[in-house]
């Protein structure tokens, strides 16, 4: 099929690489000229596993090309998925300025029926907006398909190649049948395509990023009440997640979540909720507990130091929001750093792929190491913030050579407790007990 994607983000350029790889024609269109340029020679903008292999491929079999044009795009495509920004605007609501704009452009430029896929992060009521400006500018027909995205940053090739489910919002039968067509070789394995109306489609999207923050952030807080009685929230998350209805996925405690999605997609269903008068409680303390957790560790820091950290030097290991990306976005790491300057402390930080972010965002702030262990050099102690692989078996001996003192805090529960009681560590994770 040939296919056009608007927006060449992680979302569109995941979503047109993995469409050529079944064989589609791809056109990707961008309005940064630098980046398509980048991209026609052959480089991948972003950091994500395995999708360079896809890329070169396509390219290299001509199933995947980039323009600046969006008339070249359109002219083709039997199906337009549009994978836009949508920022939130100044009161928290998205803002919709890019996708409605690229509607009214293709609207101008189309001259037979074309199926609208909208993959973006939208509001309930989007694909009604959408539809109105195709009936506005043009009499030529359009289905518009609400198609929500659940890439996981870091595994987005693999969710894309066998997605759990492909939730589409349309009542068209033309365009149910296109985009079947277009879906099968990915749900292959039985996995289901869901088909529903366009705001349930739209809704999906914010309630499941919002749900799974929900799951994480009461396991934030059911790890530190287990602190305060007693309890090992290990133990507590086995206990659990053992029950099926519960699972075992979701469950592990830290700095809080962070990243493109998360912290954006529950602000903005909060504040859909406010707009149509509806309170959504359970949302609002998510939101509030999420940014207290962020910086839970240098409250065990203070606590540490007697509240006192003027002039102490820490290292810190990990600054994007999750392993195996160099996205930085609302990452925890970037809260710690802030709360520790703050207090007068000092701090090296290392992180195996996000350094060139982090080192534009916040520049001299702080020291970058070459490495992890460089990072220790005449640190008082070391904080965690990402549970990056090479952080989960380091060379203890080294640490101890290099860390002023043997003590660690650590945002993400990497060490087995025994170990770290037989190396003689001070260690504080979450929601585990006190090794002192
Ligand atoms: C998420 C959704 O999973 C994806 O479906 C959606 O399309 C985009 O948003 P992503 O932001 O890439 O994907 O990250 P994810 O792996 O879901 O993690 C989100 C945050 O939750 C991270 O900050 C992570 O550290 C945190 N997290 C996750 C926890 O703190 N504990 C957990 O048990 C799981």
């Amino acid at each position: 099929m040939k296919i056009a994607v608007i927006g060449t983000g992680y979302v569109g350029l995941v979503t047109g690489t993995c469409l050529a790889e079944t064989g589609n024609d791809v056109i990707c269109v961008d309005i940064n000229e630098a980046k398509v340029k980048q991209m026609k020679a052959g480089e991948v903008p972003i950091y994500e596993p395995g999708l360079d292999l896809l890329f070169h491929r396509n390219i290299e079999q001509e199933r995947l090309t980039f323009t600046t044009n969006l008339a070249d795009a359109v002219k083709e495509a039997q199906i337009i998925f549009m994978a836009l920004p949508t920022p939130p605007g100044g009161d928290g609501a998205a803002d919709l300025s890019y996708i409605l704009g690229a509607a009214k452009d293709i609207s101008k430029l189309i001259t037979e029926y074309k199926v609208i896929v909208n993959k973006s992060t939208v509001p309930v009521g989007t694909a009604d907006k959408v539809k109105a400006v195709f009936a506005e500018n043009t009499s030529i027909e359009v289905d518009v398909v609400s198609n929500p995205e659940f890439l996981r940053e870091g595994v987005a090739v693999d969710d894309f190649m066998k997605p759990d489910r492909v939730v589409l919002g349309t009542k068209s039968e033309r365009a149910k049948k296109l985009m079947t067509e277009l879906y099968g070789p990915y749900v292959r394995q039985g996995n289901p395509i869901l088909f529903m109306d366009e705001r349930s489609s739209e809704l999906t999207k914010y309630a499941a990023n919002s749900f799974l923050a929900t799951k994480i952030t009461f396991m934030n807080e059911i790890a530190n009440l287990c602190e305060l009685v007693g309890a090992d929230v290990d133990s507590v998350r086995r206990g659990i997640g053992s029950d099926d209805r519960i699972g075992k996925r979701f469950l592990f405690p830290g700095v809080g979540y962070g990243g493109s999605c998360f912290p954006k997609d529950v602000q903005a269903l909060v504040k859909s909720s406010d707009d149509y008068a509806y309170d959504f409680q359970i949302l609002k303390s998510v939101m509030e507990v999420n940014e207290r957790q962020k910086t839970i560790l240098v409250d065990k820091v203070l606590k540490y130091y007697k509240g006192d950290i003027k002039g102490k030097h820490f290292a810190l290991w990990g600054l994007a929001f999750k392993p195996e990306t160099d996205d930085i976005r609302e990452a925890p790491a970037l809260y710690i750093i802030d709360a520790l300057v703050k207090n007068g402390a000092t701090v090296t930080v290392f992180d195996p792929e996000a350094m060139t972010n982090v080192k534009n965002v916040i520049g001299d702030q702080v020291n970058y190491a070459k490495n992890q262990y460089e990072a220790l050099e005449g640190a008082d102690a070391l904080l965690i913030a990402t549970e990056w692989s090479v952080f989960r078996n380091p060379d203890f001996e080294k640490i101890d050579n290099i860390l002023k003192n043997k003590v660690v805090f650590d945002g993400r529960n990497l060490y087995d407790l025994q170990k770290m009681i037989d190396l003689g560590y001070y260690y504080n994770s979450i929601g585990r007990k006190l090794i002192d």
